[in-house]
C-alpha cells in the first residue's frame, strides 16, 4: 500500500556544498521513496509565496533572499508516517540543537542555512508538493 507523502527541498547552502548526493543517499537509506524530484531555482517572488506563512516573522526577508539565492533540489517523498519520520531524520531547525546523525547536524551551517526543508503536516505536504509539481510529475 502507498505511504503518505512529505515535501523536501535541499537548500542552496547544501547544493553549493555538493551535498545533494549524500543527502539523497541518506533519505533513500531511511526508507523514503522519491516520487518527484527536480533541480530548480526559486525566484524571490516564488520563495516569498512558499514561505508566506512566515511573512510577519523578522527573518522572512533573509529567508526569501537565501532561498532564491541559488539552485535547490525539490522532491516529494513517500513513506508510511512520512512527515513525522522525515522531521526526525532531518533534526531540529537549528543545527546546533539537532541530534547526532541527523541531516541538519551533519550538513547544515546555521538556523537560516539549514540544508533541508521538511513539511510540518500532511496538509502542508500536499500543498507544498503541488506548489512545485504537477500531477503528471508525481510518480505515486
Ligand atoms: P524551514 O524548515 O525551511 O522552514 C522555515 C525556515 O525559516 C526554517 O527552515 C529556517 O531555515 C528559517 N528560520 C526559522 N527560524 C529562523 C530564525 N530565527 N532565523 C532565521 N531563519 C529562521
Amino acid at each position: 500500500m502507498a505511504g503518505k507523502i512529505t515535501f523536501t527541498m535541499i537548500k542552496p547552502d547544501a547544493v553549493k556544498s555538493q551535498y545533494i548526493g549524500a543527502i539523497l543517499d541518506k533519505i533513500v537509506a531511511s526508507g523514503f521513496k522519491i516520487v518527484a524530484m527536480k533541480l530548480t531555482q526559486l525566484s524571490a517572488a516564488k520563495a516569498g509565496e512558499f514561505y508566506e506563512v512566515h511573512k510577519e516573522r523578522p527573518f522572512y526577508g533573509e529567508l526569501v533572499e537565501f532561498m532564491s539565492s541559488g539552485p535547490i533540489v525539490a522532491a516529494v517523498l513517500e513513506k508510511d508516517n512520512a512527515v513525522e519520520d522525515f522531521r526526525t531524520l532531518i533534526g531540529a531547525t537549528n543545527p546546533a540543537n539537532a541530534a547526532e546523525g541527523t541531516i541538519r547536524k551533519m550538513y547544515a551551517k546555521s538556523m537560516g542555512e539549514n540544508a533541508v526543508h521538511g513539511s510540518d503536516s500532511d496538509e502542508n505536504a500536499l500543498i507544498e508538493a503541488q506548489f512545485h509539481f504537477s500531477g503528471v510529475e508525481m510518480f505515486r
